[in-house]
């Protein structure tokens, strides 16, 4: 429950137990309906370390902390810190630890950083995307997202569509949904960018999932299609980038057209796959999406930093399916 998690790293989807990730779902969901004290995290520090660009998870982790009253240092851009000077990752994250945060908010461009971080800091380290691989407070906000919509978290069928090889939402999403039974995903891409084989072997026996190229492929009637951006930053080859960005467009009749009603969802930010004219749609979700972000964000504060709200045990409000 919300104790196993505090004073912990989030580092991982796959270290988020179905217990866990309900009582930070229905703790966004209390939050949300009745906002906890602003004096919740007085005197507690937050510390948000970003090395690539970052508006949502940044923003949200900020907003998140002062709404219960707790402080927030940035590290801020490249070009005004000692990293335009070479300094590096390790030792960034070390002198920062040495200030005293009680909780650091890390992104990085290498897979596995934020781990580096969680070895050399002694505050909690959550990962905020450590490059194509992780990025677990993501697949919080998408769970918490389904939950609003479906009140709960198994027997959902998902397309994730898009750049599945360097997303790193879609394999933390893919992980937190392997956790509960009966789950179902397409794994919609162009053959150049499908899902990474070590999250298919992750997920494999827990997760049923089936690859296609096209939407039409799609069968069984979706709860949720998950669009993607495709992630300009790690082609090496931008003519690649150019032929794929605008592989998949969500435009209302496509969307018509799939299996059953399902919601519309996507991290942010989005290029051209989701067109404005789907904004208004009553099947879009993506900015309450965006929204759902500093909720649940809000909670995992509350559960690492090991704050008491709402007063009494969260054993007693989790219920796993
Ligand atoms: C995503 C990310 O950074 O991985 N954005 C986010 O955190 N909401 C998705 C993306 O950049 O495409």
């Amino acid at each position: 429950m919300g104790d196993m998690i505090s004073g912990r790293d989030i580092l991982s989807a796959l270290q988020l137990e179905p217990e866990d990730i309900m009582d930070l779902v229905q703790l966004a969901e209390e939050i949300r309906a009745s906002q906890p004290p602003r004096s919740l995290a007085a005197g507690r520090l937050m510390c948000t370390a970003f090395f690539e660009p970052s508006t949502r998870t940044r923003l949200s982790f900020t907003f998140a902390m002062k709404r219960l009253g707790g402080d927030v240092v940035d590290l801020g851009p490249e070009e005004v810190t000692s990293r335009a000077k070479g300094e590096s990752f390790e030792d960034t994250v070390r002198m920062i630890d040495g200030y005293g945060p009680d909780v650091i908010v890390v992104r990085h461009g290498q897979p596995g950083s934020a781990t580096i971080a969680a070895e050399i800091a002694s505050a909690p380290v959550i990962n905020a995307g450590d490059g194509p691989n992780e990025h677990p407070t993501q697949a919080l906000t998408d769970l918490y997202t389904l939950w609003r919509e479906y009140r709960r978290l198994d027997g959902l069928t998902v397309a994730m569509v898009g750049d599945l090889k360097y997303g790193r939402t879609t394999s933390s999403l893919s992980y937190a949904l392997s956790k509960f039974p009966n789950n179902k995903v397409y794994y919609v891409s162009p053959p150049q960018l499908r899902m990474r084989p070590e999250v298919l072997d992750r997920v494999s026996g827990k997760l049923r999932y089936e690859e296609v190229e096209r939407l039409e492929d799609v069968r069984e009637p979706l709860h949720a299609i998950y669009m993607t951006r495709v992630q300009k930053e790690r082609f090496r080859d931008q003519s690649e980038y150019e032929e794929l960005k605008s592989y998949y467009v969500l435009t209302p009749e496509l969307l018509a057209r799939l299996p059953g009603k399902p919601i519309v969802m996507h991290p942010l930010p989005r290029v051209s796959e989701i067109p404005v004219s789907l904004d208004s749609h009553p099947q879009s979700r993506y900015f309450q999406q965006a929204q759902n972000g500093m909720y649940v964000r809000m909670a995992l504060l509350i559960r690492v930093l090991g704050l008491q709200w709402p007063r009494g045990s969260p054993r007693r409000r989790a219920a796993v399916p």
